[in-house]
């Protein structure tokens, strides 16, 4: 394959299975999100769509293995804002985002939630600042490993609170929250994608929501700002990506079903009962994505300098 596949490659694509890879484990966020659009993509496509779970480091490990698959349109990822944070905190990352990979649009934006275990003792998020900087060498904050959105929002909260706490990193929040309900691990900061039903069911305490405004399907959770915490504000960016040489038509075919996944009722309705939403179809194109990565790539690294954090 290759840039020089032209209209011939997409003629008859798909006509093997498309798979794509979630770079965290079955069940989590990232993996919730990619179910919901693969179906709807797969209908438009005229193909199969499977979901795979490569997990390890953070979303390295999957995002690594597609940057070295074949640029045919068979193997695509979905991955979020660690695309943009990984590069400032691996030094053998194996792989370049903005040259490895052909960017095929956004999908969603996700509002991230701080929860903890029900029992545990802080009751509002100015508590919990309180509480974990008078019991730092005990308190366990739990993360999908480095690079992962849940490792980026717990490092904003230290770095906000002026503390630093025993990470506990798993190969996906949807793990993690499974310990959190069990009581293994006291908090962590969450997409809302994940963390939604137990929040309602009341099977963890949630402290405010990371977006400048309220969330509507959590209308009762401040946000970090009414809470006391400003500085404590990201969401969750997601976007699809194929190697780079997929075949420019190949990459706008995906594009297309994209567009057509995130207008479907039944998308954008269990979207906001997870308190997201689809993107607007102008960002579900790779020049939108291609942007907001670089946009991305240099905010966080600034960031990630000035905290002073590195894995390798
Ligand atoms: C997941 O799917 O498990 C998450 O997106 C992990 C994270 O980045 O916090």
């Amino acid at each position: 394959a290759g840039a020089t596949g032209g209209a011939e490659a997409a003629a008859g694509y798909p006509d093997q299975n498309i798979t794509i890879v979630v770079p965290f484990s079955a069940g989590g966020p990232t993996d919730t999100v990619t179910r919901m659009i693969a179906e709807p993509m797969a209908a438009k496509l005229g193909g199969k769509i499977v979901v795979q779970n490569v997990e390890g480091a953070g979303g390295t490990v999957g995002a690594g293995e597609v940057a070295r698959a074949q640029p045919d349109g068979y193997t695509v990822l979905m991955h979020h804002i660690g695309m943009s944070t990984a590069p400032a905190l691996y030094q053998d990352l194996g792989y370049k985002p903005l040259e490895d990979f052909e960017m095929v649009g956004l999908v969603t934006e996700v509002p991230m939630t701080v929860v903890a275990r029900k029992d545990f003792a802080p009751a509002t998020l100015q508590d919990l600042v309180t509480y974990v900087k008078a019991n730092a060498d005990k308190v366990t904050l739990a993360n999908a490993g480095i690079g992962a959105a849940s490792h980026l929002c717990g490092l904003l909260f230290q770095t906000a609170a002026g503390v630093k706490l025993q990470e506990v990193p798993y190969e996906g929040t949807g793990p993690a929250l499974t310990d959190l309900v069990g009581g293994q691990v006291d908090f962590m900061c969450d997409q809302t994608t994940n963390t939604s039903g137990q929040i309602s069911a009341g099977e963890v305490k949630a402290y405010a929501v990371t977006t400048p405004e309220r969330v509507k399907s959590l209308p009762d959770l401040p946000t970090t700002a009414e809470a006391g915490l400003p500085q404590l504000e990201v969401s969750v960016w997601h976007g699809l990506y194929v190697p780079k040489g997929t075949p420019q038509d190949v990459v706008q075919k995906l594009s297309d079903a994209l567009k057509t996944a995130l207008a479907d009722q039944g998308v954008i309705d269990q979207m906001a009962k997870l308190g997201t939403a689809p993107v607007p179809a102008e960002d579900a194109t790779p020049q939108a994505h291609r942007a907001k990565l670089e946009e991305q790539l240099g905010t966080w690294a600034k960031v990630i300098a000035d905290a002073g954090v590195k894995a390798s």
